[in-house]
C-alpha cells in the first residue's frame, strides 16, 4: 500500500488527535503517504481531502476534539453515495483508510472494504460501547472529567444536605456511570442494566438520610433514562434531601486526553497501519487484556456486550 487516508467520524472523543498523529507518523515512517479526510464520510464524498505531513500532526497529541473535524452521515448507507466516495479516493490513488469512530462508523468501513477499499476501524468514542474492546479511545478522559465534576458536587452537596443527581453520557452504555460511581464513591448508580424504579430509589434516599445519617447523596445516572430535573423535584418532595440535577453534557466530550488515552490511541494507530501494510481490511483494532488485537468488524458489530454485573456487584459492596 502506497497511500492511505484517515478520518474521524461520529461524536468526537479526546484522543482522536493522538490516533491521527500515530497513524500519520507510523505510515510516513514506513514510506506510505497519508491523506486527511475532513468531516468524516461527508468529506470523503465531497472530496475534502488533503495530504498530512509529520509537521501537520505536530502539537496535537494533547488537544481534545479532532483536527480533521467529524460528522455523522446517515446517507452513507446508500450505495450510490458510497460509490461517489470511492471515486474520490481512486482519483487520488488512496487505496486504504483508517476510520476512527464508533460502531456507526464501523458499518461504513465494512461497506467500503467490500467495495475494494481496505478499511481498519479504531474505537474512538467516550461511551466505551464497542464490543470486542475493553476500552475505547476517549473513555478514560471522559471518566476523569466526570470524576472531577462529581468530587466538586459532593463538596457543595455535603454543605447543604443535598442529593446531587448527576446525568452522564454513554448513549445506551452504562460504563461511564458505573466506573465514575465507583471512582467517586457515589451512593447510587442507575444505568440501563440496573433499571430505574423511582419509588425504590426514593426509599433508598430516605434510608440514607434517616438511618445512615448521610450529609449528602450522590446519584450517578446514565443519560436517556429519565428526566433528571423532574426527578430532583421528587427527591426534594419525598426525602429529607433537597434534590439538584446536573447534566454534565458535552463537557464530557472535550478536554486534553489523559496519558492513558494518548498511549492507547498511539498503540491502536500503529496497529491499524501495520494491518493495512499486510493488505488486511474489514477489521477493527481492540485492546483485550492489555494486548492490542484485530477483530473482524462484523464480529465487533454482532457480539453482545459483556455483562457489567461484576462491576455493579462491586459497587453494591462498597456502599
Ligand atoms: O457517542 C458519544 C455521545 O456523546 C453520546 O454519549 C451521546 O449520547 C451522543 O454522543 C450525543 O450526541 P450529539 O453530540 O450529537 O448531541
Amino acid at each position: 500500500v502506497k497511500r492511505i487516508g484517515v478520518l474521524t467520524s461520529g461524536g468526537d472523543a479526546p484522543g482522536m488527535n493522538a490516533a491521527i498523529r500515530a497513524v500519520t507518523r507510523v505510515a510516513l515512517n514506513s514510506g506510505i503517504e497519508v491523506f486527511g479526510i475532513y468531516d468524516g464520510y461527508k468529506g470523503m464524498v465531497e472530496g475534502y481531502i488533503e495530504p498530512l505531513t509529520k509537521a501537520s500532526v505536530g502539537e496535537i497529541i494533547d488537544r481534545g476534539g479532532t483536527i480533521l473535524g467529524s460528522a455523522r452521515l446517515p446517507e452513507f448507507k446508500d450505495p450510490d453515495v458510497r460509490e461517489k466516495a470511492v471515486q474520490q479516493l481512486k482519483k487520488r490513488g488512496i487505496e486504504a483508510i483508517v476510520v476512527i469512530g464508533g460502531d456507526g462508523s464501523y458499518r461504513g468501513a465494512l461497506a467500503l472494504t467490500e467495495m475494494g477499499i481496505n478499511c481498519i476501524g479504531l474505537p474512538g468514542t467516550i461511551d466505551n460501547d464497542i464490543t470486542c474492546t475493553d476500552f475505547t479511545i476517549g473513555f478514560d478522559t471522559a471518566l476523569t472529567t466526570i470524576v472531577e465534576a462529581v468530587d466538586k458536587l459532593r463538596d457543595t452537596s455535603s454543605s447543604h444536605h443535598r442529593c446531587s443527581i448527576v446525568e452522564v453520557m454513554g448513549n445506551r452504555c452504562g460504563d461511564l456511570a458505573i466506573w465514575s460511581g465507583i471512582a467517586c464513591g457515589a451512593e447510587i448508580v442507575i444505568t440501563s442494566s440496573t433499571g430505574f424504579e423511582e419509588g425504590e430509589v426514593l426509599e433508598r434516599l430516605r434510608d440514607l438520610d434517616l438511618i445512615k445519617k448521610k450529609r449528602h447523596a450522590i446519584v450517578v445516572i446514565s443519560e436517556k433514562i429519565t428526566d433528571v430535573h423532574q426527578f430532583a423535584k421528587k427527591v426534594s418532595l419525598n426525602t429529607g434531601f433537597s434534590g439538584r440535577a446536573t447534566v454534565l453534557g458535552h463537557v464530557q466530550r472535550g478536554g486534553s486526553p489523559t496519558p492513558t488515552d494518548r498511549v492507547l490511541a498511539s498503540r491502536m494507530g500503529e496497529k491499524a497501519v501495520d494491518l493495512l501494510m499486510q493488505g488486511i481490511g474489514g477489521q477493527c483494532v481492540s485492546i483485550k487484556d492489555n494486548q492490542i488485537i484485530a477483530v473482524p468488524i462484523e464480529e465487533a458489530l454482532n457480539t453482545p456486550r459483556e455483562s457489567r454485573k461484576k462491576l455493579q456487584n462491586l459497587f453494591e459492596r462498597l456502599v
